[in-house]
């Protein structure tokens, strides 16, 4: 799973130390916030690596240099609701200047298909790049659904960024979008009967949220 080409396991020590201490059954809803908000920050780094940079002339106190800036406008942050919405802080500390979508679908549970009841999405996105985030990339149904949706408005790329992921996720999201690459912190064992990744972390939208 490691060496998949579209797979990018962000696996600093830091990154990994503090998704131990969220993982901990234990961590007050306060402390999971905060460190998904570090871990966030840190994730972002390694997501927007291939950043394209601009050069433009700057003034030093010495002289004279063109120097390398990046057009965070040019990017599209899509959270998928609810639990994406925890990641959205850090990354834009990181890149402020980012513009900011939602997504949201339910499953219905007759034809068990992603139904939409929530999109807006900022203007223009064939000029931008894309991050979904949401913390858990688990069945990968709703994820693939979710990108199938943001490619309908044409954007340069699409990245998705997740805290957890397992082989069936991974596998899912792939089977309908090999073409989009994965960055997680870390690719767990496996999914349990209700859709949860084991060991995981349990319900990240209610660990943010504190709704349990
Ligand atoms: N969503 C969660 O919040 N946790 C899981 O383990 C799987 C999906």
């Amino acid at each position: 799973m490691k060496d998949l080409p579209y797979v990018h396991l962000i696996d600093h020590p830091l990154v990994q130390h503090k998704l131990t201490l969220m993982r901990r059954k234990d961590a007050s809803t306060n402390s999971f916030r905060t460190l998904l908000n570090e871990l966030s920050m840190l994730m972002a780094y390694e997501v927007t690596r291939d950043m394209e940079v601009s050069y433009i002339e700057i003034e030093t106190p010495m002289e004279t240099m063109m120097a390398p800036t990046i057009d965070g406008k040019k990017l599209a942050l899509i959270s998928i609701l609810r639990a994406g919405n925890g990641i959205l802080d850090g990354m834009l500390q990181v890149v402020p200047g980012a513009r900011v979508g939602h997504i949201g679908l339910y499953r219905d549970p007759t034809t068990l298909e992603a139904v939409e009841y929530f999109f807006k999405v900022p203007q223009n996105m064939h000029e931008r790049d894309v991050i979904m985030v949401d913390p858990m990339l688990a069945t990968g149904n709703s994820a693939a659904a979710a990108v199938t949706r943001i490619k309908k408005t044409q954007p340069k790329s699409i990245k998705f960024l997740c805290l957890l992921t397992c082989p069936e996720g991974i596998k899912a999201l792939h089977a309908a979008h090999p073409d989009v690459h994965i960055y997680t912190a870390a690719i767990d064992r496996q999914l349990n009967d209700h859709g949860y990744i084991l060991p995981g972390l349990g319900d990240a939208g209610d660990r943010i949220f504190g709704t349990k």
